[in-house]
């Protein structure tokens, strides 16, 4: 689909056929596989490498949005409450109204009604883990259900093109957030139906290893990053290996394609720990740099590699833009693994968190 096939004109809906209403939506969190990591310059959220993640069942944002239609004559300005956990966020509330702003005029309805939108995670506030994806998913859902009601023609298929499309304009990441599973953004060559404005359900044959794996999030520090996701994109525009990292990005993701069909779990491993690392190393040397690891991150990394020469766990560990660990590991391990984690990382650890990429 083109962005052309996006944009809602006022004469394709009536308002008087839907004047106010209440959708509730859930979206998980997705943790990156194959990073997405640069975006194009004088663009709206356009990557310059293509990402694959997995979603993550246990760890999700769930939005409540009001609506009701405006009595004339009104003001063309957006009319927006928010409340996270039943509070106000002023700053949430402004990342909303630029939102809006953006998909306005795919959305052209968005300025006729007065919002009241509610929303609350299931992980603890301030985790560390990234909130934008799952969030700006949730709401993205969340208007593609009261457009729905507008124009009620509108496929299944289109409804979920059109949430991905409209989650990437609040948070790039969250456009994937719209699909269960391993999902797809980006264009590459050898993914099917892949393209730069929606993720798209990982479209190729995956082995029964990857089925139900678990992700043990280990919360290392919980407070707010100095260097936002967003400010690390922009700075890959004047990043002097950016061109070698897009092409390595490209590279990784055909090799991902046979790993998930062959189902070689170290070499999987081996590509999500290189993933994550040369994720980091792109803002240690960006301008200005940065470092998101922290000594009990290092610590943990040093033991996961100790505890796979001691015991040949297929346990490997990818990382998000900050200082916290993802371990993954197959259903089959959980056992072992849950133990070790418990006796041996909590120490370094604020918080666990057991999710399952499903
Ligand atoms: C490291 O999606 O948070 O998690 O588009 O500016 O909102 P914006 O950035 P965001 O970046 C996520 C970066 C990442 C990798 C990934 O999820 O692919």
């Amino acid at each position: 689909m083109k962005e052309k096939d996006f944009f809602l004109h006022k004469n394709q809906y009536a308002i008087s056929n839907n004047k106010e209403g209440e959708v509730f939506k859930r979206s998980s969190s997705n943790i990156a596989l194959i990073k997405y990591w640069g975006k194009k310059t004088n663009t709206l959220q356009i990557p310059l490498n293509s990402s694959i993640s997995f979603s993550l069942e246990k760890v999700f944002t769930g939005t409540k949005l009001r609506y009701h239609v405006k009595t004339p004559p009104y003001k063309k300005n957006f009319s927006v409450k928010f409340f996270f956990f039943g509070k106000k966020k002023f700053i949430f509330w402004k990342k909303i109204l630029v939102f809006f702003y953006r998909i306005s005029s795919y959305c052209s309805y968005l300025r006729d009604y007065h919002f009241t939108i509610e929303t609350y995670n299931n992980f603890p506030h301030s985790s560390g883990i990234a909130s934008s994806a799952s969030f700006m998913s949730s709401l993205a859902l969340c208007i593609m259900e009261m457009e729905k009601q507008l124009v009620p023609s509108l496929t299944h298929s289109f409804f979920l093109k059109k949430a991905s499309f409209l989650a990437r304009l609040g948070s790039g990441s969250a456009c994937r957030s719209v699909y269960p599973g391993l999902v797809v953004w980006g264009n590459h060559k050898s993914i099917i139906g892949s393209n730069n404005l929606y993720a798209i359900p990982y479209p190729y044959k995956i082995h029964s290893i990857f089925q139900n794996l678990i992700d043990t999030i280990l919360i290392i520090d919980e407070t707010p990053k100095k260097i936002l996701s967003t400010q690390g994109h922009q700075l890959m525009n004047t990043h002097p290996y950016a061109k070698e990292r897009f092409k390595c990005a490209n590279k990784n993701m055909d090799c991902m394609i046979s790993i998930l069909e062959m189902g070689d779990f170290q070499e999987f491993g081996k590509l999500i720990e290189h993933e994550a690392l040369t994720l980091h190393a792109m803002i240690m040397t960006s301008n200005p740099y940065f470092l998101w690891m922290k000594p009990n991150t290092v610590q943990i990394i040093h033991m996961v590699w100790d505890l796979r020469i001691q015991s040949k766990k297929n346990v490997y560990f990818t990382l998000d833009a900050g200082a916290n660990i993802h371990l993954l590991y197959p259903m089959n391990e959980r056992l072992f693994i849950g133990k070790w984690i418990k006796h041996d990382l909590m120490f370094y650890c604020k918080k666990i968190i057991e999710s399952i990429c499903f």
